[in-house]
């Protein structure tokens, strides 16, 4: 009898995210103030429950596979204090796990923010609620004042991910054994741990990374049943060269298949000059750029030696949606865009629009439908 593999496992468990879409879809960052956009225009999402709400039952309307929350403890400052406000990533994902039926859902966990036998629980617990539709996303944390909070120092880079593998595999074991068991790391030490019940999820309920670095996509490959990488090049052999590199890095290091996805950002119009416009309103009239200019100061982007021209476009990409992949245009050049995606090999996209619940109607309304017919769904 030949072994199952791990994705066998879970495309024959209850997550959605591993059903038998071409193209699976998702929403980004639906729990914090601004949503995935730096900017004080009209129709910014608030950090309000009704809101969040709101998009997570347009997510389940539509049978998207992810809603991904962000885990943020403290804003950016400038004009907006982008993603000052929000709502914490597990209590929102237990929430929206009873609020919605179809979607799946994540929790976004700083590492050092939450001890791993209470991560495990929490997580069982949610995926409870949901019936099985839960993932967790891991994060190591980059931003050092929200870390600070904690008391606890902001590790050296690769340290974090070497304290993440312990994390993670205290978290797997209490989601597995039966039996109590001992663990003695480097960060951490538990003692005759167990939890009940085990999560619906069989073996255990899937795992996102999106470790960008050489380390941090070891981890991917390694340890997550989904990398999320974000695209600092757009044209599709760039993407593509991506995306192979990444299911790459898992299959010949660690002989492990995962899902690759990216988060994009959509301005739809009636004409292609309106949707530019929008954007253009949006990021140069509108957009936080006292803001933008703290997020790639603490991301350590201005050190780098990135040419400047190189260096704008990205804070335009940040203020626009996150850095996503931009889908700027019609209708119809929003879906041949994500068509284009997954063509370049994504299995998944996470959305994000600058107004977010009135934009995501619009898409739910006009554009999905387009999705459809393209089969891409
Ligand atoms: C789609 C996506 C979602 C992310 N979500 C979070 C998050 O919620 N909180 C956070 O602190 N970092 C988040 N990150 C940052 C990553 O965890 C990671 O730190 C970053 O991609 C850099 O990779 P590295 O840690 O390997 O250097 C996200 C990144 C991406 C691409």
């Amino acid at each position: 009898m030949g072994a199952r593999s791990r994705t066998d496992q879970l495309r024959e468990a209850s997550n959605p995210l591993f059903n038998d879409r071409k193209l699976k879809l998702g929403t980004f960052c639906s729990n914090l103030s601004g949503g995935a956009t730096m900017a004080s225009i009209e129709g910014i999402l608030q950090a309000k429950w009704e809101s969040s709400l709101a998009l997570a039952r347009l997510a389940d309307e539509m049978t998207f596979e992810a809603i991904v929350p962000v885990g943020r403890w403290k804003g950016f400052g400038g004009t907006t204090n982008f993603n000052g406000e929000g709502f914490e990533c597990f209590t929102w994902a237990a929430a929206m796990s009873a609020l919605t039926r179809n979607c799946g859902v994540f929790a976004t966990s700083h590492v050092p923010t939450m001890h791993p036998v209470m991560a495990a629980k929490q997580a069982a617990t949610i995926d409870h609620i949901g019936g099985g539709r839960f993932t967790l996303n891991v994060v190591t944390g980059w931003y050092r004042p929200e870390i600070e909070m904690f008391g606890a120092p902001l590790l050296e880079h690769d340290t974090r991910y070497d304290m993440a593998v312990e994390w993670l595999e205290i978290i797997k074991r209490l989601w597995t054994s039966e039996d109590e068991f001992d663990f003695d790391g480097k960060f951490y030490q538990v003692k005759r741990a167990i939890i009940a019940p085990k999560p619906v999820q069989k073996p255990h309920p899937a795992i996102m990374s999106a470790g960008a670095s050489p380390k941090g996509r070891e981890f991917a490959a390694r340890h997550a049943d989904v990398n999320f990488i974000n695209l600092d090049a757009h044209d599709f052999e760039a993407v593509k060269a991506r995306v192979d590199a990444s299911r790459k890095t898992a299959w010949e290091e660690c002989k492990r298949e995962i899902q690759v996805w990216t988060n994009a950002y959509i301005f739809q119009g009636d004409s292609e000059a309106e949707a530019r416009a929008t954007y253009e309103d949006c990021v140069f009239k509108n957009g936080d750029w006292e803001g933008v200019e703290n997020l790639v100061n603490i991301m350590g982007l201005n050190s780098l030696s990135i040419p400047a021209p190189a260096l704008q476009t990205l804070k335009q990409h940040f203020i626009a949606g996150w850095a996503g992949y931009p889908l700027i245009g019609t209708k119809e050049q929003v879906v041949d865009g994500l068509a284009l995606l997954e063509r370049a090999g994504f299995d998944g996209i996470v959305l994000s629009w600058p107004r977010y619940l009135e934009d995501m109607r619009q898409f739910k309304a006009e554009t999905f439908p387009l999705v459809q017919q393209a089969g891409l769904r």
